[in-house]
Formats: C-alpha cells, structure tokens, sequence
C-alpha cells in the first residue's frame, strides 16, 4: 500500500514567476482580485502538474484518473474532494459541465470557447473548443483521443477529429495563425522537451488533412490567460449545443453507446465498481 500524507504540505509559490506569467505590471495592475485569485489558481494547478522527481517509494497507483475523482497530480498532491450534486435522470451535456467538472477544467473550456465565439468562429469550432479538455476531468493521460472518443458519438466527426488531434498540435506552432508554443508548456515539460514519436505523428498527418485548420484553431483558443474580470457562463453556447451536439433522449450514460460507461463513471464517481 502507499501511504499518503496525513496532510498535504501548503504549496509554496515563487510570487515573481507567477507574476510573470501575467504579464506586464499594467495588465496585472488592471486585473480585479477575483481574476487574479484564478490566475493564482490556474497557476498553482500547472505547478502541481510539473514533472515529478522520482517517487520516494514506488509507485502503486498510476495516474490515470482524472481532477473530478482527486487523482494525484504528477507531484503526488492529492486535491481536497467536495460532495458532488445529484444529477438528473437523463443527464445532458450541460448537466455534466455544470455538475461533473472541476472549476479550473470548466473555466478553460468556457473562456476558450467564448474567445472562438467572439472572433466569430463557426459554430462547429466553438463547440470544438467548448468540448476539447472536458475530459481531463475523467483522465489526463492522452486527454485529445480519450476526448475525441467520448464526443465521438454525439458531435460530427469534423469536432471530434479536431478535438482528438489539439493535443498533439500543442506541440507545434503554426506562425500562419499566430500560434506559438505556449509558454506553460515549457514550464511543464521542460526546455529541451521534445514531443514522443506517437505526438509527432499525430501533428505530421494532420498537417496534411483537410481539416487541419479545425484542429488548429483549438489550440489558438486554447487561453491559459484568464482574462481579467470575466467569467463565462453555459448560456451563450446553449444554442450552440443544441444545433451540434446529439443530445441522447436517455440521457448521456443510458443511451447505449460505445461511450456510455465514460459519462456513467463521471456520473457516479464514487462507484465501488
Ligand atoms: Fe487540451
Ligand atoms: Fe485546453
């Protein structure tokens, strides 16, 4: 069995490289203190995902769980678990990104999709960037296949094929569309990081394909800058989800699908077996 602490060490926070992942002092002067707060947050949660030296004892649980069930980070910390709301009956997609997900994880997927939204993305790609890193709340390992995977069933296969190859394009920029390599990454791979053969991969054949530019413009929505006051909620995306995602009348996780069991085990976390 592994032991896990009784109580985790408060984290330390190095303030100067937070700040600097703000931004000039104006931007940050600009920023209320709730922006700043999720910033602090966001921070601290890719601070926690940075790689881990090695394990002080070995390693008995893998990390293949997701933030919605408190699996360990990469460094071992283990994030303190709330009692979840009861779902409905036929639960639809926006009962599982208000209910099942955790608020760093929602507020990604909602400011990446309102940043699609007003710069007048196609409906598609907002619900591509809207749907693209839910799954990290159910695994982080692979997180745009498992995505793709999940989505497959319900959205067209144009969404499903961008959100399964944002990962990999990630790694690569594309100055076409003012995409760089993102600053957290270095941060959190390192900087000498150089992408497995199975990510370049995926990145080489789907520069080829005709859909490339829906992948793309994932990864160019994809913020990790909070923007400073704002706060996205579900209802402008409603619309959206309604014309783009096939809601199952049984709701999702009773309809039957080759992907049912993903939502049930969102559904109900807490499941023995
Ligand atoms: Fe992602
Ligand atoms: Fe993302």
């Amino acid at each position: 069995m592994i032991a896990f602490p009784e109580k985790e060490e408060p984290m330390r926070i190095d303030r100067r490289a937070f700040l600097a992942t703000l931004g000039s002092a104006a931007v940050v002067e600009a920023m209320s203190s709730e922006a700043r707060a999720d910033a602090l947050e966001h921070y601290m949660i890719a601070q926690l995902d940075k790689p881990a030296g090695p394990p002080a004892q070995p390693l008995v649980v893998r990390r293949g769980a997701g933030a919605l069930f408190g699996g360990p980070s990469p460094s071992g910390q283990r994030p303190e678990l709330t009692a979840l709301a009861t779902m409905p009956e036929r639960p639809t997609l926006v009962d599982f990104i208000r209910f099942r997900g955790t608020p760093s994880i929602g507020n990604h997927i909602l400011q990446s999709a309102n940043d699609a939204l007003k710069k007048g993305e196609p409906e598609e790609t907002v619900l591509a960037c809207l749907l693209h890193d839910y799954v990290l709340n159910l695994m982080k390992p692979d997180h745009g296949w498992w995505g793709a995977q999940m989505m497959e069933p319900y959205v067209s296969e144009k969404v499903s094929w961008a959100i399964r190859h944002h990962q990999a394009l990630r790694f690569y920029p594309d100055p076409s569309v003012g995409y760089e390599y993102p600053e957290l990454y270095v941060r959190i791979f390192g900087k000498d990081y150089v992408p497995a053969p199975y990510i370049k991969a995926s990145y080489e054949s789907a520069r080829k394909h005709k859909w490339y530019m829906d992948a793309r413009m994932i990864t160019v929505h994809d913020l990790y800058a909070f923007e400073p006051g704002i706060k996205v909620a579900i209802d402008p995306f409603m619309d959206i989800i309604g014309r783009h995602f096939k809601q199952p009348k049984e709701g999702l996780g009773f309809d039957g699908s080759p992907v049912a069991h993903m939502w049930r085990t969102l559904n109900y976390p807490d499941n023995p077996l």
